[in-house]
């Protein structure tokens, strides 16, 4: 088996029995991925054991806007006090139930980032985003150093900057 990351293809990706756990994140793979693609909302990575196809987990990125005021002063203090700043969306993440605990999810948020770092040298992004949907997924994103809003501590984000000397 050889584990490879591809950009979602509908004619090629089996995801009709993909299964997180969270059936928002399992309806969305499979009803609502492409549209996003076909409207560029989103762009959506699947990891695929090859030649099988089948999808072990996914991942969507898309850009997104941050209020200055909701993040810690520490960053806040360097930035413009712009309306909004450019920022990175990790809308989505998941892993096949059966696939858990095998270092995907790590797999996974790790090339969404490498991703996004080489995206923001294009066009600028001043951290990665990801909204939690429950604790333990947050938990998940923290050991990570990703860290919560001000107001919001179901969302997280990673300084680009952090990001950079991750790689
Ligand atoms: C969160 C999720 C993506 C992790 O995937 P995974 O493949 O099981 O995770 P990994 O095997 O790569 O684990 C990486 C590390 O994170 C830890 N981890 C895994 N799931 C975790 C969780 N829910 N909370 C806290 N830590 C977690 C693991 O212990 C591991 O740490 P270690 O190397 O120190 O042991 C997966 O559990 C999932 O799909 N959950 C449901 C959907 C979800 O909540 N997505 C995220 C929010 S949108």
């Amino acid at each position: 088996m050889v584990l490879a990351i591809e950009f979602l293809d509908s004619r090629r990706h089996i995801r009709s029995d993909f299964c997180c756990g969270e059936e928002s994140l399992d309806s969305y793979l499979c009803k609502q991925a492409t549209q996003d693609i076909k409207r560029r909302v989103s762009t959506v990575f699947v990891l695929v054991d090859e030649p099988e196809m089948n999808v072990f987990g996914y991942y969507t990125l898309s850009s997104y806007t941050v209020n200055v005021a909701d993040l810690e002063e520490k960053l806040a203090k360097r930035l413009p006090a712009y309306p909004a700043l450019p920022a990175t969306l990790l809308g989505r993440l998941a892993v096949d139930n059966r696939q858990k605990g095998r270092g995907f999810g790590e797999l996974l948020l790790i090339d969404a980032l490498k991703k996004s770092l080489e995206a923001s040298q294009q066009v600028a992004s001043l951290a990665v985003i990801v909204d939690a949907l429950n604790e333990k997924a947050a938990s998940f994103y923290r050991k990570y150093g990703f860290i919560s809003f001000v107001r919001e501590p179901m969302k997280l984000y990673l300084p680009m900057k952090s990001i950079e000397e991750l790689f």
